[in-house]
């Protein structure tokens, strides 16, 4: 009999709980998805989003199991995501693992939500080899992480403004793509020549990352075509945009490896389902005879899948949280 651990995930927009064995057999991975809701407000509204996840996270879990076919009572114990994110959107998810480890008697595990899309990796790779260089890129984080063995983080660089998940939402919806504009941006960038509109690579030092200056560049660029009566290849400018934030992204991570030694790089986090960066990012890493690795689209989102992974780690290092945790909305992944 393995492992089963719950993983519930609600740092954010997205409700959702999984059921994993053993941290890599995925019995059932739910998220009910919030996007319809904050859509007309074209980003996530925090007070919106709780009020969300308190109407979602019973049903939510009570799915997770269902499709998973186990009980409560088979459960070895219960993760939450205890931060980064929104602080009232964690107390949700927090409030039910507490009640229901307790109820359970089962252990508590808390899990930090980008060591949870680092671990998306594990649930799906059996091979990677420590040390390892993970390029962490959501919504909220651009971070370049030393993964030195489970649980032990280095950060190695990190934006300094947007992170680029925020910078291709930023820019989406000056491109009138909607929300959420990642995917969008990233459909659209198909049609459009890469090369037609050469946007500034942001020279931060070292490796740290900075995207507002490229933001920027788009809106100028669009109302210099405003001014002067022409119309915006919309399709170039969100393939050359991408093409800029990909170059700088694949440049500073293929260094970080460079300078850490290590063979393997993982990709995490939202933006690293997009197919440009993936592709850019192989190719690097495959002339200097490095390998890169990223889970599924699906796992790259926020998930609960991730969460009860990593947990199962800490549950294997004989960690258990109280029940007196609390949401730390600005939790950091490792000290810099
Ligand atoms: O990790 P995630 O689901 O949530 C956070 O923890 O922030 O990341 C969401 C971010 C959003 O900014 C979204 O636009 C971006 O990931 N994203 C993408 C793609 N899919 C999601 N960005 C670029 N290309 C994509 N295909
Ligand atoms: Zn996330």
């Amino acid at each position: 009999m393995g492992v089963k651990i719950l993983g519930i995930e609600t740092s954010c927009d997205e409700t959702a709980a999984a059921v994993v064995e053993d941290g890599v057999k995925i019995l059932s991975s739910v998220v009910s998805s919030q996007v319809d809701v904050h859509r007309k407000f074209g980003g996530v509204v925090p007070e919106v989003a709780s009020r969300r996840h308190l109407e979602l996270i019973n049903p939510v879990i009570k799915e997770a199991l269902e499709q998973a076919g186990v009980g409560f009572g088979d459960l070895q114990a219960v993760a939450v995501t205890q931060g980064p994110g929104l602080v009232g959107a964690l107390l949700v998810g927090l409030a039910a693992a507490k009640a229901l480890a307790f109820a359970l008697g089962v252990p508590l595990l808390a899990v930090n939500h980008l060591e949870g899309h680092i671990y998306a990796n594990f649930l799906v790779h059996r091979d990677l080899s420590f040390p390892l260089v993970c390029l962490v890129v959501s919504g909220g984080h651009t971070d370049l992480v030393l993964v030195r063995r489970h649980g032990d983080y280095r950060l190695l660089g990190r934006t300094r403004d947007d992170a680029a998940g925020e910078a291709f939402d930023k820019v989406a919806r000056v491109l009138e793509l909607g929300y959420p504009g990642g995917p969008a941006l990233e459909r659209l960038a198909r049609e459009g020549n890469e090369e037609a509109v050469n946007f500034p690579r942001a020279s931060v030092e070292g490796l740290d990352f900075s995207f507002s200056g490229l933001k920027t560049a788009v809106i100028q660029h669009l109302h210099r075509c405003q001014r002067a009566g022409e119309e915006v290849a919309r399709a170039d400018v969100a393939a050359s945009f991408q093409k800029a934030v990909v170059d700088v992204l694949v440049e500073k991570t293929l260094e970080a490896a460079r300078r850490t030694g290590c063979r393997d790089i993982i990709l995490a986090g939202g933006v690293a389902a997009n197919g440009r960066l993936r592709a850019a990012m192989q190719e690097g890493a495959r002339r200097e005879g490095r390998r890169v690795l990223y889970p599924p689209a699906e796992l790259c989102t926020d998930n609960a899948a991730m969460i009860a992974c990593a947990a199962y780690y800490r549950y294997l290092r004989g960690e258990e949280a109280p029940l007196t945790l609390n949401a730390l909305p600005g939790l950091p992944l490792a000290p810099a």
